[in-house]
């Protein structure tokens, strides 16, 4: 356990945030798999917040079952970020976490996200405009720096610290690394080793064993974990049994088709018909990596044109096929 101010993150796990995935049925479905002790939103653009504010409205949405929640807004405006964290706390977010670790390129080139790591008086101006406009606990999402020339993540933190940032997640790769190579996370333990607030440690958790070894070998206060989940929701859970010296128990076949038919359903459901068929796909793709045969299932669900006909190719797959 640790605390964000007074917001409680027991267990000290956290659920990444990942664009296109982390939505708030995702968040939810992975909450009640139990071990979780804070997720946070996808990355949520301050320009689009403070444009069209309703456009925007169903990436900032969660449920009560999801608290503690960290709502995560990303941009390069001082003024816009300031703005958008208003926004963010009016909802009622835990925490209002800011984005300074995306890599893609149209974010980069707006000038936010893992950019603002080699603009230092931007970042500086960020932190200290948004920390002005909420009295919301504030964190920072970073990478170990722009590229292995210039790694300053002590640095950040030391700049996070006096702005007022009350936590710091920090993935060990570059902005250069985008996803090759491994996590290095002796930076997250340099990191660490000089913070005086909570310091949450990502990168390459994908198995209990990981996780256990980022807490040993790093000290930070929590692990985050992200593209493993989205495989294994199941991965958190199994990650808090075994820093627990519970057994790790796999998840049978009859669960993983129970959940899989459940949350794919849920999907269908509660999204608009133009948008669940190709979110079906791309969260159904993860979720299929889990089960044997798993490039069948994934042809067949590539192949639908309906979200309709998605969902009864998958009930199918698993009547016939993997039963
Ligand atoms: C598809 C995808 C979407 C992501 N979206 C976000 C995002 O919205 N905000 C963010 O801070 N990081 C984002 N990330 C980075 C992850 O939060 C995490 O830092 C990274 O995947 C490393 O952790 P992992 O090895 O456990 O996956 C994303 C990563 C992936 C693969």
């Amino acid at each position: 356990m640790f605390k964000i101010r007074d917001v409680v993150i027991s267990p000290p796990l956290v659920l990444a945030p990942l664009a296109g995935h982390t939505d708030s049925l995702f968040r939810m479905a992975v909450k009640q798999l139990g071990g979780c002790g804070l997720v946070v939103s996808e990355l949520v653009s301050t320009e689009g917040m403070t444009r069209n504010r309703a456009r925007s409205e169903p990436l900032t949405r969660f449920e009560e079952g999801e608290r503690p929640i960290a709502v995560q807004i990303f941009g390069a405006d001082p003024a816009r970020m300031a703005a958008s964290a208003a926004m963010v706390e009016e909802a009622g977010a835990d925490i209002i976490d800011i984005n300074m670790g995306c890599p893609v390129k149209k974010v980069v080139r707006q000038g936010g996200g893992s950019n603002l790591l080699r603009d230092m008086p931007l970042m500086e101006k960020i932190f200290r405009a948004v920390r002005r406009a909420t009295k919301a606990p504030l964190t920072v999402k970073i990478r170990s720096g722009w590229d292995h020339d210039s790694i300053n993540a002590v640095e950040v933190l030391r700049l996070a610290e006096d702005c007022g940032v009350e936590a710091l997640a920090i993935h060990g790769r570059t902005r250069s690394d985008m996803f090759s190579g491994k996590a290095d996370w002796r930076v997250v333990a340099e990191v660490k080793a000089h913070a005086r607030i909570p310091v949450i440690g990502n990168g390459d958790v994908f198995a209990p064993e990981d996780a256990a070894r980022m807490f040993r070998e790093t000290g930070v206060d929590g692990v985050m974990l992200g593209r493993g989940v989205l495989s294994n929701p199941w991965l958190i859970r199994q990650a808090w049994d075994h820093l627990n010296d519970r057994p790790v128990t796999e998840t049978g076949h009859g669960e993983r088709v129970r959940f899989t038919l459940d949350f794919l359903g849920r999907v269908s459901r509660e999204l608009p018909p133009p948008v669940a068929l190709g979110k079906l796909k791309k969260l159904g793709g993860c979720l299929a990596k889990g089960f044997p045969g798993s490039s069948r299932l994934r042809a067949r669900m590539h192949e639908a044109r309906t979200a309709e006909e998605f969902l009864a190719s998958v009930h199918d797959h698993f009547s016939n096929d993997a039963a």
